[in-house]
């Protein structure tokens, strides 16, 4: 005999989206608005079970194809209480960034849209940021440190901005090849899920 919990429920319809990868137009447009008639409950699990099967702290509805204003930060895989990291969940919606300090602070970022490659990005130490919850409860933080980072970098992506963006011309030549390679994968897959598509088309079609 087994409850069914509230956990029980989410595994069965755990809902895992693929992530857009460098070279995906999609990621460089600008997200829409999230209005009440959006099914903000699907877009926040999706969010939440895609970022947790990656151990990520953060991920946009834009880097899985759905171009709306909105992400989601969990910092648990972060989470150490020696260097001061605390656990932290939330969707964000419809953010906005009010003030950014004067102080600007360097720190290692990746992407799961740019898989293996962490370069020091400049940014903001903090931020003074208004958002909506699930329920659309306007709520006005301020953040720092790690949670700034990961929310400066999330609210990029709704704007089609990139971390890689944000390094100099010189580092980002020395980075060409390996984002080519990413690029170049991305379209080896669709090509090949492609010729899939067909030769299935053409055998239930025959
Ligand atoms: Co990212």
């Amino acid at each position: 005999m087994v409850f069914v919990t509230k956990n029980s429920l989410r595994k069965i319809f755990i809902m895992i989206l693929p992530i857009l990868k460098y070279g995906s137009h999609i990621l460089r447009k600008h997200s829409i608005a999230v209005t009440k008639e959006d099914n903000r409950i699907q877009i926040s699990e999706n969010l939440f079970d895609t970022i947790k099967k990656d151990g990520a702290c953060g991920l946009a509805a834009p880097q899985v194809g759905i171009l709306k204003r909105a992400f989601v930060i969990d910092t648990s895989p972060l989470f150490d209480e020696s260097k001061g990291f605390e656990k932290y969940e939330q969707f964000f919606i419809n953010p906005e960034i009010l003030w950014q300090s004067p102080e600007e602070v360097y720190f290692k970022e990746g992407c799961l849209s740019i898989p293996d490659i962490y370069e020091d990005v400049l940014r903001a130490d903090k931020i003074r940021i208004r958002y909506s919850d699930i329920n659309f409860n306007t709520i006005d933080e301020e953040f720092e440190g790690i949670k700034a980072r990961i929310f400066q970098h999330e609210y990029d992506h709704l704007e089609g901005i990139l971390f890689i963006d944000r390094l100099s011309r010189l580092r980002r030549k020395f980075l060409t090849s390996k984002l080519d390679k990413i690029k170049n994968t991305k379209n080896i897959k669709s090509w090949i899920k492609n010729i899939l598509f067909k030769r299935l088309n053409f055998l239930t079609s025959g």
